[in-house]
């Protein structure tokens, strides 16, 4: 298994993977190629996906670097409680990794990877919506275990997007979304 940087020639394989592990229709193909642009700053790539030695596809991290983007899928943001300014913040897109995966450490993998590297193009910290009823609480337990705190719960945080919910099964999605952040900068 590896984890490599997000490329575009991944993307068509990467939205199977999203179709079937977050939710068909989640991410569109045009989503997937913004995903990518945002991605990446200073020729430093903040996205990345885990491949196992055939090709396949069997989890993703998607990280923005600060100044790449202004929310998350659904509204809700308090900036005015964070640590650092939006221009120094990180957005924490979306991190999934294959059923058949989880438990392992991957996702925390995935995470830390992709944290050095927005460290490295100048957040100081990273936000996220967390999934609240993910299952097995596996969301807001990475999280945790990084040392993101919660800072504000939005219900019904996915209802505009037109997607089929693994948990939901169908369109509006009642899912809750808890803002989390992480300070990248505490001792500093
Ligand atoms: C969230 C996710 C990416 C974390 O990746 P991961 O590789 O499973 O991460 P970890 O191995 O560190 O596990 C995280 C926690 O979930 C729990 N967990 C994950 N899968 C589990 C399973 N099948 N059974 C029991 N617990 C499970 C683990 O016990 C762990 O908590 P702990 O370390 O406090 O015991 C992954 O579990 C996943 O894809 N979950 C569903 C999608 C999701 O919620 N994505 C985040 C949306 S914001």
């Amino acid at each position: 298994m590896i984890i490599k940087a997000l490329q575009r020639e991944d993307l068509a394989a990467v939205r199977v993977f999203t179709d079937s592990q977050i939710g068909a229709g989640y991410y569109s193909t045009f989503e997937l190629e913004d995903i990518l642009q945002r991605s990446e700053k200073n020729g430093v790539m903040c996205s990345l996906v885990l491949q196992n030695p055939d090709g396949q596809i069997l989890g993703v991290r998607f990280s923005y670097p600060p100044g790449q983007w202004e929310h998350g899928k659904g509204m809700g943001l308090e900036p005015q409680k964070w640590p650092h300014p939006m221009a120094e913040t990180a957005y924490f897109q979306s991190l999934f990794v294959s059923d058949s995966l989880r438990g392992q450490g991957w996702g925390g993998r995935l995470s830390r990877q992709a944290l050095e590297r927005l460290g490295e193009v100048g957040a100081r910290g990273a936000v996220c919506h967390s999934w609240k009823e993910s299952p097995h609480n596996s969301s807001t337990r990475y999280l945790l275990k990084l040392g993101f705190i919660s800072i504000a719960d939005y219900p019904l945080y996915w209802k505009d997007v037109h997607y089929n919910c693994t948990r939901c099964l169908k369109p509006p999605c009642q899912c809750t979304a808890v803002e989390m952040y992480l300070n990248l900068k505490r001792h500093s």
